[in-house]
């Protein structure tokens, strides 16, 4: 065979080649992150990278999550306040404090939660079921909470809970309600370093076995 017959083989081949590489990389499956990884790389994080943003969808969908936790007879108490304008932003990080606006410079979203009081843990006549109160507001709020963060992680964001903010600040940043309690500021944002996991109490000094 010559040399100029040679070419176009030589060519086509690279072409298969290439195009073969490129579909399997198209058609190559996304790997989820398992459950136990989201767990294990949730972390609070104290340094966000500025450069990267989080959209409102992305925002839509992490509420979404939070829905799915469970709530005193699906009484569903939690609410939710998203900071994402330049303004916002500027107004919850004076409303949390010196130290946990520096923690959370580089984060673009804050998050408010509250609930509505007097819902879980109270009967439809509006009297309380037991000694807990309110305390179950919370706690299903908190459970909303986790369900957000753990969603944010395996969405490769990540997430500040902060309880040191100043909630009647808040309460007039978004104009709160008083029929709801301020409970969390979370802000969301990517990492910019990996912070050292914070020990753990041993197991058999938060858990008896009867
Ligand atoms: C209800 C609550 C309030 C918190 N408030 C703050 C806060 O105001 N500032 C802060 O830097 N971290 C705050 N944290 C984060 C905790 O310090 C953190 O969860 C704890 O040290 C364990 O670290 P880890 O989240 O990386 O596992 C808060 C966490 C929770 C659940």
């Amino acid at each position: 065979m010559t040399h100029t017959a040679k070419m176009p083989i030589r060519l086509i081949f690279t072409i298969a080649l290439a195009a073969s590489a490129l579909l399997s990389c198209r058609q190559a499956p996304k790997q989820a992150v398992s459950f136990d990884e989201v767990l294990a790389s949730r972390r609070s994080i104290r340094d966000f990278d500025a450069s990267k943003t989080i959209s409102e969808a992305d925002v839509r969908t992490l509420i979404t999550a939070a829905q799915d936790a469970p709530s005193w007879t699906n009484s569903q108490p939690s609410r939710y306040y998203v900071a994402m304008s330049a303004e916002k932003v500027e107004a919850v990080r004076e409303a949390i404090g010196e130290r946990n606006s520096k923690s959370t410079e580089g984060a673009g979203v804050f998050i408010v939660s509250t609930f509505v009081k007097g819902q879980s843990g109270f009967r439809r006549d509006g009297t309380p079921v037991g000694e807990t109160g309110d305390g179950w507001g919370a706690y299903d709020n908190g459970l909303s909470n986790a369900y957000l963060v753990l969603k944010a992680r395996a969405m490769g964001f990540d997430t500040l809970i902060m309880g040191g903010r100043d909630a009647d600040a808040i309460r007039s940043i978004f104009g709160i309600p008083q029929e709801e309690a301020v409970m969390a500021v979370i802000a969301l944002g990517h990492r910019a370093s990996d912070p050292k996991r914070p020990n753990r109490k041993p197991l058999d000094e938060i858990a008896k076995f009867l």
